[in-house]
C-alpha cells in the first residue's frame, strides 16, 4: 500500500544470530536498523530516529523489555509508533502484550511470509490511522473557523434586531444597548462570570423585542396612554417571549423579554410573579431598564439625573426591584457619578455563549 523506501524498521534483539535470522527474513526493500539493547534503542530514538515500526525480540534475558515498551508508549513523540513483539513459541504472553498496546505479537519460529505480511499490515494500519488523525484535526480547525463566523453572524443579527426595536420607539433611541450594558455592570458586580454576562447582554438587547408587535401609534403616542393602549403595551413581554422562544439553544434570552416588567412585590405584568419566582435575568434587566428609562428624555415625564434615579431605585427596593440587585445597582451608579468606574462598551467582548455547552446552573 505504501512505499517501503521511506520505511525504517528498528529491530531490538540482544542476540546476534537472531538479528541475522531476522535480517534474512525481512524483505530486502525495507530499511532495517538493528540494536542489541534497550539502551542503544533509546539512544537512537533520542537522536531523532523515527522508525515506522519497532520489532521487539523478547527472547533474551537481561533486558527489561516491558520497561522499554512502557517507555515507548508513554513518550508523546513515540507513543504512536507501532511495536510488534516477537515471542518464544511457549511464552504465553501474547494476550498480555496485545492488551497493553502492542500492534501485533508474532510467535517464533518466524516464517518469512507471515513476518513480512504482518509488518505490512501494521504499517498500513498506522498510515491510515495517521491520515485519519491529520484529517480529523484539519476538519476540527475548519469547523472552529466556521463556528467563529457563525458567532459573529449571530451577534450581528441580534444587534440588528435590537436596533429595529429601538427604531420603533423614537423616544427610546439606543435604549436596548444601554439596558444590556447596565445589566452587565450589575451582573459583574454580583460576581457572575463572562458566560452569564454574555447571556444577560443578549437578553438585554432583546428584552423589548415584543414591541415589534405593538402598533406605532401606541408606542409613539406623546403623553399618557389610555386603558386600551396600556393593555396593548402590556402585551409586549408576551409577544417578545413568543418570538424568542424559537432560540431553544439559549432559552434564558427569552426570560428577559417575558418578565422584565414583573415587580418584586408581585404587582407587575404579564404574570404577576413575586420575589424569587421571577428568574434572575429579568430581575437584573428590570433595574437596568428602569434606570435607563428614568435617565432618558421621555415626552411624558421629566428626565432624572443619575443621582435622582439612584435614589428612586433605592426607594423602590423590595417593591418594584429585588432589594439586593437594586442596592448593587445603586452602588454602581454612585461609583459612576463619582468617576470611580465607567460603564463599559461590551459589544465585542463576549465569545462564549454560542458554544454547545451552556451552563445549566444559570437557569435558576
Ligand atoms: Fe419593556
Amino acid at each position: 500500500m505504501f512505499s517501503k523506501d521511506t520505511q525504517i524498521l528498528l529491530c531490538i534483539s540482544s542476540n546476534v544470530s537472531e538479528q541475522e535470522n531476522i535480517r534474512n527474513l525481512i524483505n530486502g526493500d525495507r530499511n532495517c536498523v538493528f540494536v542489541k539493547s534497550e539502551r542503544e534503542a533509546l539512544s537512537l530514538l533520542k537522536s531523532r530516529l523515527r522508525p515506522s515500526l519497532i520489532l521487539l525480540d523478547l527472547d533474551y534475558p537481561g533486558n527489561d523489555y516491558f520497561a522499554l515498551f512502557s517507555r515507548l508508549k508513554s513518550d508523546p513523540v513515540l507513543e504512536n509508533t507501532p511495536v510488534i513483539i516477537l515471542i518464544p513459541e511457549d511464552s504465553g504472553k501474547e494476550a498480555f502484550f496485545l492488551t497493553i498496546g502492542a500492534a501485533d505479537v508474532i510467535r517464533k519460529p518466524l516464517a518469512q511470509e507471515v513476518l513480512n505480511r504482518r509488518i505490512d499490515n501494521v504499517i498500513n494500519s498506522q498510515y491510515v490511522n495517521d491520515y485519519l488523525i491529520t484529517k480529523m484535526y484539519s476538519y476540527r480547525d475548519s469547523l472552529a473557523e466556521e463556528h467563529k463566523k457563525l458567532v459573529i453572524y449571530t451577534k450581528q443579527i441580534i444587534k440588528s434586531l435590537s436596533s429595529a426595536i429601538d427604531a420603533k420607539d423614537t423616544y427610546t433611541n439606543g435604549h436596548s444597548v444601554r439596558v444590556a450594558e447596565y445589566a452587565c455592570e450589575i451582573s459583574e458586580a454580583m460576581g457572575y462570570d463572562d458566560k452569564m454576562l454574555e447571556i444577560i447582554y443578549q437578553a438585554g438587547l432583546l428584552h423589548d423585542i415584543g414591541k415589534i408587535g405593538v402598533s406605532d401609534t401606541v408606542l409613539r403616542k406623546p403623553g399618557e396612554l389610555n386603558e386600551k393602549e396600556m393593555a396593548a403595551i402590556k402585551q409586549h413581554p408576551i409577544i417578545g417571549h413568543e418570538i424568542l422562544s424559537s432560540i431553544t439553544e439559549i432559552p434564558l434570552i427569552s426570560y428577559g423579554a417575558r418578565w422584565h416588567h414583573e415587580r418584586y412585590d408581585g404587582k407587575g405584568y404579564p404574570d404577576g410573579l413575586k420575589g424569587d419566582e421571577i428568574p434572575l435575568i429579568p430581575r437584573i434587566i428590570c433595574v437596568a431598564d428602569a434606570y435607563d428609562a428614568m435617565t432618558s428624555n421621555r415626552s411624558y415625564r421629566r428626565q432624572l439625573s443619575p443621582l435622582e434615579a439612584k435614589e428612586e431605585i433605592l426607594r423602590n427596593c423590595g417593591t418594584q426591584f429585588d432589594p439586593e440587585i437594586g442596592k448593587i445597582a445603586a452602588s454602581i451608579i454612585e461609583k459612576n457619578i463619582s468617576g470611580e468606574i465607567s460603564f463599559k462598551n461590551r459589544e465585542t467582548t463576549f465569545t462564549s455563549i454560542f458554544s454547545p455547552s451552556n451552563n445549566k446552573a444559570l437557569y435558576a
